[in-house]
């Protein structure tokens, strides 16, 4: 840099402000990076290493200027190294996303560039009064495969719910994925039963699911809205469960839902539910403004307000417990 220049920059106003803009300008295009190469198929063609001309023919792709700049840009994030004129992953978030269980991840930007993006986007409208967003209809199974992020934690809450060896038969509320009657059905070779969910789409991606799983025998699963349920979902159930949807209902019909629930238990039922809680932490605002943007849902509940609420409608031994640390996600466990 040459001396002007260099004046140049030193005289800039917010000269520090301006620094940490332009870094914080990196995260940005690394989200979009790992998007884009995770979408068109790009970090799965780089599993083992790849020439540039090995990535037109396995990506078909028509304008080569275009992969030519993305993968220079994956280079100077460190996402992809090159070496004699072939391509590698190097990055450890690039390798993540390709590993068995890297798909929530890759969902997870998705949503947070086009969905949590959109909501951002509208924000300021929003608060004067424009609509709120229709996302839920055009981003069900991409919610059902980024809502596993949660998994780990989730799970272990799931093992302990269901017990070890005694006859579950379990209804499962907004199955999603059907990742949760997978736990339940691992932890205990006697739970069987019906899961529900809103979506078509999302019931066929739970459906094929359970049968790779091996399960499909255990679980019939069913679309509707537990509001209205079809005929299949009859009681008595011994367990009923809700994974990250009770925002789904607006707080003033969660008291009515949990009494029919409740009516569906067995003497000595229970029923358990996760939920990320308000919190005022990056991850719980961020999820509680989506939610507030979107049709169809609502804020974030507060975990007293829940659990008032489900001793309200009749459930005893109401008891919560921190599932995640750091975050606001806790499982949340009434006896009928
Ligand atoms: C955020 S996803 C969570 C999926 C899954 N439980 C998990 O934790 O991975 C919420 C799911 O609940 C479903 N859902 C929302 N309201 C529902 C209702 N009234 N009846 C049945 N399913 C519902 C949605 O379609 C969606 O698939």
């Amino acid at each position: 840099m040459n001396v002007r220049a260099l004046l140049t920059v030193l005289r800039l106003p917010h000269l520090w402000a301006r620094w940490q803009l332009l870094r914080d300008v990196e995260p940005f295009l690394r989200l979009q990076f790992l998007s884009f190469a995770w979408e068109s198929g790009l970090l799965e063609a780089l599993r083992s290493p790849a020439s540039r001309e090995d990535l037109f023919e396995r990506l078909r792709v028509q304008r080569t200027d275009l992969l030519e700049v993305a993968l220079d840009l994956g280079v100077a994030l460190k996402e992809l190294s090159r070496r004699e004129g072939r391509y590698a992953i190097q990055g450890r978030r690039s390798r993540a996303l390709l590993h068995d269980d890297g798909d929530p991840l890759a969902a997870m930007i998705q949503e947070l560039l086009t969905y949590h993006g959109s909501v951002y986007q509208h924000l300021a409208e929003r608060l004067r009064g424009a609509p709120l967003g229709a996302y839920l209809e055009k981003t069900g199974t991409m919610i059902a495969r980024s809502s596993r992020v949660s998994e780990p934690f989730i799970a272990s809450f799931v093992r302990a719910v269901v017990g070890a060896d005694r006859p579950v038969r379990l209804l499962e509320i907004g199955c999603g994925s059907g990742i949760y009657l997978r736990y339940a059905a691992e932890a205990n070779a006697r739970v069987t039963g019906v899961a529900i969910d809103l979506q078509e789409s999302v019931v066929e991606q739970a459906l094929a699911n359970l049968q790779s799983w091996g399960i499909s025998d255990r679980f019939a699963v069913v679309v509707g809205d537990i509001r209205n349920p079809p005929a299949d979902v009859s009681g008595p159930f011994d367990l009923i469960t809700l994974h990250q949807n009770v925002y789904y209902f607006a707080p003033e019909e969660r008291p009515d839902l949990f009494r029919r629930l409740r009516s569906w238990l067995a003497p000595h039922g229970t029923l358990a539910l996760t939920s990320m809680m308000r919190g005022k932490t990056l991850a719980a605002l961020d999820f509680d403004l989506a939610l507030r943007s979107t049709v169809g849902c609502a804020a974030l509940p507060e975990l007293q307000e829940l659990t008032g609420q489900l001793e309200g409608s009749g459930f005893s031994q109401v008891g919560a417990t921190r599932l995640m640390p750091l975050e606001p996600l806790y499982g949340v466990t009434a006896r009928s």
